[in-house]
């Protein structure tokens, strides 16, 4: 197996805890960092253990600097390296809110993770990444943010989410163009609608828009859907590519007539 280690923000449950299952079974050690207690999410952390790699979990916020610090600091005591970086927790508005109405609040909450923890991760992350080239032999560091179809779509009804997942796409491309130079590329995933327990609230909506047509290939996604597409990401085949996106939403980006 190989030594290689993956960081997945968010991966107690839902998507990242996807792109952790199949990362570990590409013979990644695997690192969850979650605001959950680990005790709740056991199971799907027992998931990822299923593979023959190691699995730390780490019970941190992105959005707490003394977190951020911690996590690399385990990181590195325990595996001495960091290869992949998943920046993948986020949030929707606790409320959906017309924008005519939403409050600061909401905006903060939701900007505050989605957006700026993931900016703070993604630095303090490539700072420990561009201290270790050169020192461990064929390290090809990556990042893979999870951005939404959000971020470039409006819905009036969660502007705050819309924002923070643009800002994301900045995220992808300043980290990409500033670290190019110590060869860390930073792609981007775009999800369309994915079954998860952010989305199983609004699932009865979601069904019927599927229903309809809303998206050309007439089904929900799944977290595999993204993990498959993250694998592809961190297998080494994309390394002249960066500041990238991959819509992965079975079509909904397709403007048709
Ligand atoms: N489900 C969808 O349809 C969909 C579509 C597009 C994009 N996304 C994005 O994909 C990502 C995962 O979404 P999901 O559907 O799996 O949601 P989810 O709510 O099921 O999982 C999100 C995970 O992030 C964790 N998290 C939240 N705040 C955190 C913080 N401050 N620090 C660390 N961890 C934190 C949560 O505890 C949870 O385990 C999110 O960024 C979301 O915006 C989801």
């Amino acid at each position: 197996m190989s030594n290689k280690v993956a960081l997945i923000t968010g991966a107690g449950r839902g998507i990242g805890n996807g792109i952790a299952i199949k990362l570990a079974k590409d013979g990644f050690n695997i690192v969850i960092m979650d605001v959950l207690k680990e005790e709740d999410i056991s199971d799907n952390i027992d998931l990822v253990k299923d593979e023959d790699v190691e699995v730390l979990y780490i019970k941190g916020d992105i959005t707490s600097s003394d977190s951020r610090i911690n996590v690399v600091n385990k990181i590195m005591d325990k595996f001495g390296r960091i290869d992949v970086l998943v920046n993948n927790a986020g949030v929707a508005p606790r409320n959906r809110m017309d924008i005519l109405e939403t409050t600061e609040e909401s905006f903060d909450f939701v900007n505050n993770i989605n957006l700026k923890g993931t900016f703070f991760l993604s630095q303090v992350i490539a700072n420990k990444m561009i201290s270790l080239i050169g020192k461990i032999s064929d390290y090809k560091p990556t990042i893979v943010n999870i951005s939404s179809m959000s971020a470039y779509t409006s819905s009036v009804s969660r502007g705050e989410y819309c924002i923070s997942k643009a800002g994301v796409s900045m995220v992808t491309k300043l980290f990409a163009d500033r670290l190019a130079e110590y060869g860390i590329t930073v792609n981007e995933i775009r999800p369309g609608i994915i079954f998860t327990p952010m989305t199983e609230v609004v699932k009865d909506k979601y069904d019927k828009l599927i229903g309809e047509g809303l998206t050309p290939i007439k089904r929900w996604g799944y977290p595999e859907d993204i993990a498959k597409v993250v694998s592809s990401l961190c297998s080494g085949n994309f390394s002249f590519t960066t500041g990238e996106f991959i819509n992965v939403d079975g079509g909904f980006h397709i403007q048709r007539l």
